[in-house]
C-alpha cells in the first residue's frame, strides 16, 4: 500500500472528499471484493490444515457489508452536506460515522486474530 504524507492530502473540503472517495472507498470496495473469494477458497481447499484462517471469509463478509453501509452514508448524506458548506448540524452524523469506524476496528481485530496478524503460515500456498 502506498503511504501518504500530509502534504499529499488535500485540505480543501471538496478535494479532500474526492481524495477519500478515490483513495479509500474505491480501493476498499475493490480489495474486499477480491479478498472474500480468496479467503473462501483457502478455507475450503485447506480445511484440514490447523493453520487455516477458519471464519475469515465470513469476517470479511461482515466487514464488507458494514463498510458498504458506512461508505454509502458518507456518500449520500455526509459528504454532499459538507460540499454544500453545511457546518452546524453535522455533529451528529460525524459522531455516527466515528462510531462506525470504531465498530470496524473490532472486525479488523478479529481478522488479525484469525490470520495470525495478517501473517500466512510458512507452508501457505501462493
Ligand atoms: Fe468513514
Amino acid at each position: 500500500m502506498q503511504s501518504e504524507t500530509d502534504a499529499a492530502v488535500p485540505h480543501e473540503t471538496g478535494e479532500l472528499i474526492d481524495h477519500i472517495l478515490a483513495r479509500y472507498h474505491e480501493v476498499h470496495r475493490a480489495e474486499l471484493a477480491d479478498l472474500r473469494p480468496l479467503a473462501q477458497k483457502v478455507e475450503t481447499v485447506h480445511e484440514d490444515d490447523p493453520d487455516v484462517p477458519q471464519g475469515l471469509a465470513n469476517a470479511l463478509d461482515v466487514l464488507a457489508r458494514e463498510m458498504e453501509d458506512h461508505m454509502a452514508k458518507e456518500e449520500i448524506i455526509l459528504f454532499p452536506a459538507m460540499r454544500a458548506g453545511v457546518g452546524p448540524g453535522l455533529e451528529h452524523p460525524i459522531a455516527a460515522m466515528r462510531a462506525d469506524h470504531e465498530d470496524h476496528a473490532g472486525n479488523i481485530a478479529l481478522i488479525r486474530r484469525l490470520t495470525n496478524d495478517l501473517t500466512p503460515p510458512e507452508h501457505a500456498c501462493g
